[in-house]
């Protein structure tokens, strides 16, 4: 495993996003929108360094992409609170194609929510499919794919304090 950034780079990417989702929204209140379960941790620390009135809810998203199978998404939003005329922030770990923000978004403005706005922790490069814009991105990465810090391989790593690129002897040869 490499270390790509460290858990005291990764505070202080959270604290700048902080610092700009702070000033963009002010003391209006915001929903924030946890897409589980990767954004677990991001939001946990997120959200304590948020000024505004937050109110807190969640989406689950998955996707199982396999050799064979098409990336097949599938989302849970019965645990979403009211979000009817308020200003809505969806959090995801990680923009990829773009298909689950993309997909959590129509659904949130399906709600009547007054805005819908979304911030990641990491925005990988070169692989978007969608004309997708996220307005908060803490870091900008290569197409590589990384784990820990909410993000997982086959359900493991979420609970790593930094965020790792896997090399290819931590990858199941039958993948
Ligand atoms: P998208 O729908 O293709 O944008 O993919 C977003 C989802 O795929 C994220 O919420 C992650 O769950 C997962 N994902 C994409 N890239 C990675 C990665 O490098 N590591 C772990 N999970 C990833
Ligand atoms: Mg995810």
């Amino acid at each position: 495993m490499k270390v790509l950034f460290s858990e005291e780079q990764l505070q202080h990417g959270i604290s700048r996003m902080a610092a700009a989702i702070n000033e963009r929204f002010g003391s209006e209140p915001l929903t924030v929108i946890c897409v589980m379960t990767g954004s677990l941790i991001l939001v946990a620390d997120l959200i304590r360094q948020l000024d505004m009135p937050v109110k807190l809810g969640s989406v689950h998203a998955s996707s199982y992409k396999g050799k064979t199978s098409r990336s097949n998404l599938q989302l849970d939003a019965s645990m979403l609170p009211n979000v009817k005329g308020t200003n809505v922030l969806i959090v995801d770990d990680i923009f990829d194609t773009g298909h689950t923000l993309n997909a959590v978004h129509q659904h949130i403005e399906s709600l009547e929510a007054a805005s819908v706005e979304t911030a990641v922790l990491l925005y990988k490069h070169g692989r978007q499919e969608l004309d997708f814009k996220v307005n908060f991105v803490g870091f900008e990465i290569p197409d590589e794919f990384v784990v820990g810090y909410g993000l997982d391989y086959q359900g493991i790593y979420r609970n790593l304090p930094y965020v790792g690129v896997l090399e290819s002897h931590d990858l199941d040869p039958d993948e």
